[in-house]
């Protein structure tokens, strides 16, 4: 089946692009969200990793998490780069009042966590999403995900993050705090933390009031946490969402997006469709791989032209390459038949400005 991306631009208000790391997402987001301003839709993009040349085309050059118009588009585009950091900071601050935020903001945990957390990026990508769309300005909004080895850790990082906040380390560590200070000495005396008197050796006393303060600051905007990732989850299942994974024809990579194609049906998640980038298309269509290599043989023996003869050699790879990368897709849409399919050529080049993703969008539509 094949995939209609300019009937999906015309009518979904969110799209979410994912897939495997390094498979083209990214461009993939970039260029559906050029095509659909171009064609009368007010759109903004959320990137999260662009290659520097391609968020210098768009106008990223400034790290503050808004939207900025990107020049150049004859539509309304607006784009940005995530900034994990501060959407973190940004939750704090709206959950816990100005001057618990400051103490949260400065707390060696909370650096840690907010920068480094595995997940806490898939997090605040679905947050971001959430605020985007909460704001109303954009007919809609396309979604870049994070670079993640698995595209599953988008779906997951929610509860993960909220399973690491409900984990037993910190509910022990929370324990004293929650007590007061001095029955925290008095637990300790009594030897019923074993695990609070190592982790003070090890990590030592300060430090401890530390994560145990930060602890206790988050577990009020714990509610908080959790309500706004369901909120966000509702929203992935909403009409109007949908999904567009993307792959390369490679079998890891399409290995990866039946898994996901197969996770989203499972949640009732709306899949668009498949994006194969970079399939390899021989420049001779019709001229076979053993024709061409026969050729190449013949010529060889008969002490022809040995350019034209590694040219034929050349060309036969491709073909081969072509279809192998054929028959790894055929086999994805057989086991997926209600799933649309769209190849996307590799292009010459890398895609890093607007004109490449023009072409991209015009292949992604076919
Ligand atoms: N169809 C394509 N043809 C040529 N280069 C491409 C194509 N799609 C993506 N690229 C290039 O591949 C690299 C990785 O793409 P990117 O979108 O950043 O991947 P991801 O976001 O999945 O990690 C970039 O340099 C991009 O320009
Ligand atoms: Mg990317």
């Amino acid at each position: 089946m094949s995939f209609d991306v300019d009937a999906l631009l015309r009518e979904a208000k969110v799209i979410v692009c994912c897939g495997s790391g390094g498979v083209g997402k990214t461009t993939t987001a970039a260029a559906l969200a050029v095509r659909a301003a171009e064609q009368g839709r007010r759109t903004v993009v959320l990137t999260i990793d662009p290659a520097r040349r391609l968020a210098q085309a768009m106008g990223l050059t400034e790290l503050d998490n808004t939207p900025r118009r990107v020049q150049g588009i004859e539509g309304d585009l607006d784009a940005m780069m995530l900034d994990m950091k501060r959407t973190f900071d940004e939750i704090v601050v709206a959950h816990s009042g100005p001057d618990r935020a400051d103490a949260i903001l400065a707390n060696p945990f909370y650096q840690s966590l907010s920068s480094s957390f595995a997940g806490t990026q898939e997090y605040m990508a679905m947050e971001k999403l959430g605020q985007l769309v909460a704001e109303d300005r954009w007919d809609l909004v396309v979604v870049d995900t994070p670079p993640t080895r698995s595209a599953l850790d988008f779906l997951d990082a929610p509860q993960r993050l909220g399973t690491f906040l409900d984990g037993r380390l910190i509910k022990i560590l929370l324990a004293p705090a929650r007590a007061g200070g001095r029955a925290y000495l008095k637990v300790v005396n009594a030897g019923l933390s074993a695990v609070t008197r190592t982790v003070t050796k090890i990590i030592g006393a300060q430090l401890l009031t530390d994560l145990q303060q930060f602890v206790a600051s988050l577990e009020t905007m714990f509610g908080g946490f959790r309500a706004r990732a369901d909120e966000t989850y509702a929203m992935l299942k909403a009409p109007g969402t949908a999904f567009v994974v993307v792959a390369s024809p490679e079998p890891a990579a399409l290995r990866e997006a039946s898994y996901f194609a197969d996770r989203l049906s499972a949640e009732s998640m709306p899949l668009a469709g498949l994006v194969v980038n970079r399939v390899h298309t021989p420049e001779l269509d019709g001229l076979g791989a053993a024709t061409a290599t026969s050729a190449a043989e013949r010529l060889e023996q008969a002490g022809g032209s040995e350019v034209t003869a590694a040219l034929l050699r050349l060309h036969a790879e491709r073909v081969a390459v072509a279809e192998r990368e054929s028959t790894l897709v055929d086999r994805f849409a057989r086991s997926h038949p209600s799933t649309g399919v769209r190849r996307v050529p590799a292009m010459s080049t890398d895609v890093h400005d607007l004109e490449g993703l023009r072409q991209v969008g015009a292949a992604l539509a076919g």
